[in-house]
């Protein structure tokens, strides 16, 4: 496949995001099960932070731990790295599934998206409505505006089975209950995960591993762009359109550069140009093991990806300076 004539990001950068994952996803580990989320939220966002600026990057963080007013750390327009380097947007969330760790849950990442500057879709923290599957289907296949009854239909059709061979992975929330009456009347099973629709999307990428074909309803917008930018590296197709359904909501999208508040963003709209991805496993998951605590070694499980190449790695890595942890 030809490959851009040039990227402004390095491509060593791409291994020194696994640190970034890694440190945050074992300080919230260490909190795993302690039914105390804004603990475990702190460590990692700490941990993250503490690392991010050892990286060689002028980054601004455009997705993160909310705005200004809100959040002391990791807040949107934040500057971080050590101010040389490649001028980079950041997406990240120190711990995706914060409840999934406090309670000790399958599936909490900590997660983190690079891409050159101005490329990353700068979305409140409202609600997305999302649709998304892996790679290998003709574009178009699934429509944000399709009802779910065609969206099945057509996936099964493109791999050549039928609906009742599809599952669906969707938040076990009140408001999807009419989504779900109306994937369950297709035939079709439903996945119900109690948080962490990063891991929902990404977990459409390998359904022979994860047994999900679809990721569909409305989750975080933060988590969205992070879940576009990891599909831009492994493949796939993604829709996303941010419920826009207050005027202060329309307004806070505009002050974020969002004229059309009915817009549906496609994959490449929300996490354009070269993208890095990185997420390690905090619990145990479909994709990604959990932090191991040994008696003289940490273990971290990393995917760590780049758009550009379409490389997708996988890092299993055993510390032994358990200080620096
Ligand atoms: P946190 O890590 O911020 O707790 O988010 C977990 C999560 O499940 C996301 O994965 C998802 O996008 C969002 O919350 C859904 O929001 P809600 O819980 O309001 O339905």
């Amino acid at each position: 496949m030809a490959k851009p004539a040039q990227s402004g990001l390095d491509r060593i950068l791409t291994l020194e995001l696994v640190r970034v994952t890694e440190r945050a996803a074992v300080a919230a580990a260490r909190l795993r099960g302690r039914g105390d989320e804004k603990a475990a939220d702190q460590a990692a966002v700490d941990a993250m932070r503490a690392e991010l600026n050892r990286l060689p990057i002028r980054g601004t963080v455009v997705i993160g731990e909310g705005e200004r007013d809100e959040a002391p750390m990791l807040y949107i327009g934040e500057e971080v790295g050590t101010g040389e380097g490649p001028e980079v947007d950041i997406a990240l969330d120190p711990l995706e599934g914060t409840t999934i760790c406090a309670k000790n849950l399958p599936n909490a990442l900590a997660v983190i998206a690079i891409a050159e500057k101005g490329s990353l879709l700068n979305a409140p923290d409202v609600y997305m409505d999302k649709i998304a599957i892996g790679p290998g289907f003709p574009a178009g296949v699934v429509e944000l505006d399709a009802s779910p009854a065609d969206n099945i239909a057509n996936l099964a059709k493109a791999r050549g089975v039928t609906p009742a061979d599809i599952t669906a992975c969707i938040l076990d929330r009140p408001r999807h209950a009419r989504l779900i009456d109306a994937v369950r009347d297709t035939g079709a099973a439903i996945r119900l995960i109690g948080d962490g629709d990063v891991a929902g999307v990404i977990h459409t990428t390998d359904p022979a591993e994860t047994g999900i074909d679809i990721y569909i309803g409305s989750g975080g917008a933060p988590e969205g762009v992070l879940a576009a930018a990891a599909l831009r590296c492994i493949g796939g197709q993604m829709q996303g359109r941010l419920q826009l359904n207050t005027d202060d909501k329309v307004a806070r999208a505009a002050r974020m550069g969002i004229a059309d508040p009915g817009k549906v963003y496609r994959m490449d709209e929300m996490a354009r140009g070269d993208v890095l991805f990185a997420a390690t496993g905090v619990t145990d998951g479909n994709l990604l093991a959990g932090v191991k605590f040994g008696r003289d070694s940490i273990n971290t499980h990393t995917i760590v990806m780049r758009s550009s190449s379409q490389t997708v790695r996988e890092i299993k890595a055993r510390h032994q300076d358990m200080e620096k942890f």
